[in-house]
């Protein structure tokens, strides 16, 4: 298949978009993108003592393994040095590359419908109350053993969305022609269906 086609799924951490982003990418045939990870890289790179605008412009495929850039350090990371200019610009021409591949594209992040892909077919905003979110990510958390505490996980999770809405450059916040799905109330698979329900039609335009 030549054909492109974008889905830009982007919110607030632990929302659900990684989730309903791999789904739609499954569902539709098409490739996926996680564009946290690359700033987690640079964020974990930046941890060892590395310039974060040089760990952005040599990331390697290898950087972005391994499952230590999961953990709550790095999201710090990821999300301070994600303010830096110099860093998102570096990342820019990959994730635009990455989004018009032939055969479809998911990305998911927090600028992807509003300055990564301005023209994406489908932008899904996924969102859900910070308490939600919290919940989430301390059963996540506490199931492989993490020693932290719900009311660490919130306030964490409270910081980071603090610093990702309120920078200058690129900001977290839902595209205008972006349809937005709170995830507070809804099980994952009906927050799948609702996503899919949001693109099937546009498909077939
Ligand atoms: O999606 P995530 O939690 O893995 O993202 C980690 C941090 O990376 C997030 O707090 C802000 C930053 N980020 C960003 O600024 N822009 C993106 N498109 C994706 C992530």
């Amino acid at each position: 298949m030549t054909e492109t086609f974008t889905i830009a799924v982007d919110g607030p951490a632990a929302a659900g978009k990684g989730t309903i982003a791999k789904a739609l990418a499954e569902h539709f045939g098409f490739a996926h993108l996680d564009t946290g990870l690359l700033y987690r890289a640079v964020g974990a790179k930046h941890l060892l003592g590395v310039d974060p605008a040089k760990a952005s412009q040599t990331l390697t495929a290898e950087d972005l393994q391994g499952d230590d850039l999961r953990g709550p350090e790095v999201a710090q990371a990821a999300s301070k040095v994600a303010v830096i200019p110099e860093v998102r610009a570096a990342l820019l021409s990959f994730q635009r590359s990455f989004a018009c591949r032939a055969g479809g594209a998911v990305l998911d992040g927090r600028d992807i419908g509003t300055v990564i892909c301005p023209q994406a077919n489908a932008k899904l905003f996924v969102t859900a109350s910070p308490e939600t979110r919290a919940d989430r990510r301390f059963a996540e958390l506490a199931a492989k053993g993490a020693a932290t505490s719900r009311a660490q996980v919130l306030a964490d999770v409270k910081e980071r969305d603090e610093r990702d809405q309120d920078r200058v450059e690129a900001p977290l916040k839902p595209a205008e022609d972006a349809i937005v799905i709170d995830t507070t109330e809804l099980a994952i698979d009906d927050a799948i269906a609702a996503a899919i329900a949001v693109v099937e039609p546009l498909r077939v335009r």
